[in-house]
């Protein structure tokens, strides 16, 4: 029989985000604060249920794990299958990206003059353990994808919204840009 998610380490996770951004609005030092508590959460990997690391063979999972009440984050994993990835988009809040398992490559794009994106830098490869964040006044426009072609990655995302239901943007191939509401593959976790 398998072992029960130890739900405790998400919980206080969620209590010190809640604690956090409900005193702070500052992006730079919401992330500041909240990227050693990702850290701590993300040093153990007995706490996601499997339900919401389950991938999906047509495309990449986006489960909500917790939603603020109050609107001022939410917590999310994505689970990526084998040559799984998004399409080109912004965020329009901030975000802390950590990775839970396998790994995944983070690719930044900036706008041209003519408001196409164009890859911006080399890919950047998360692995295990690793945190990384994004400011939409600094450029949160990127296209993730699994860095695994042969396994499941997962990873854990913390937004400064609800971010299933903000109103942003993503690319097509072509370069044109769409508006862009991604909902959840699931309901919360936790009550
Ligand atoms: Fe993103």
């Amino acid at each position: 029989m398998e072992t029960p998610p130890n739900l405790n380490r998400l919980h206080q996770f969620v209590c010190e985000l809640t604690g956090i951004c409900h005193q702070e609005t500052r992006g730079q030092r919401l992330i500041h604060q909240i990227k050693p508590r990702l850290q701590a959460l993300l040093a153990h990997d007995d706490w996601l249920s499997p339900t919401l690391a389950r991938p999906d063979p047509q495309r990449y999972q986006q489960y909500l794990l917790y939603a603020d009440p109050m609107g001022s984050f939410s917590l999310v994993s994505f689970v990526w299958g084998p040559g799984q990835r998004t399409p080109v988009h912004d965020h329009q809040v901030w975000g802390v990206i950590g990775m839970l398992r396998g790994a995944e490559l983070n690719q930044p794009y900036r706008l041209d003059n003519n408001g196409t994106p164009r890859p911006h830098g080399a890919p950047q490869r998360l692995n295990r353990g690793d945190v990384v964040s994004f400011l939409p006044e600094q450029g949160d426009i990127h296209q993730v994808s699994n860095a695994l072609d042969n396994a499941t990655s997962v990873s854990i995302h913390v937004y400064g919204g609800d971010i299933g239901a903000t109103e942003r943007h993503l690319w097509l191939e072509d370069g044109t840009r769409q508006p862009f509401v991604s909902g959840y593959s699931a309901q919360q976790e936790i009550h």
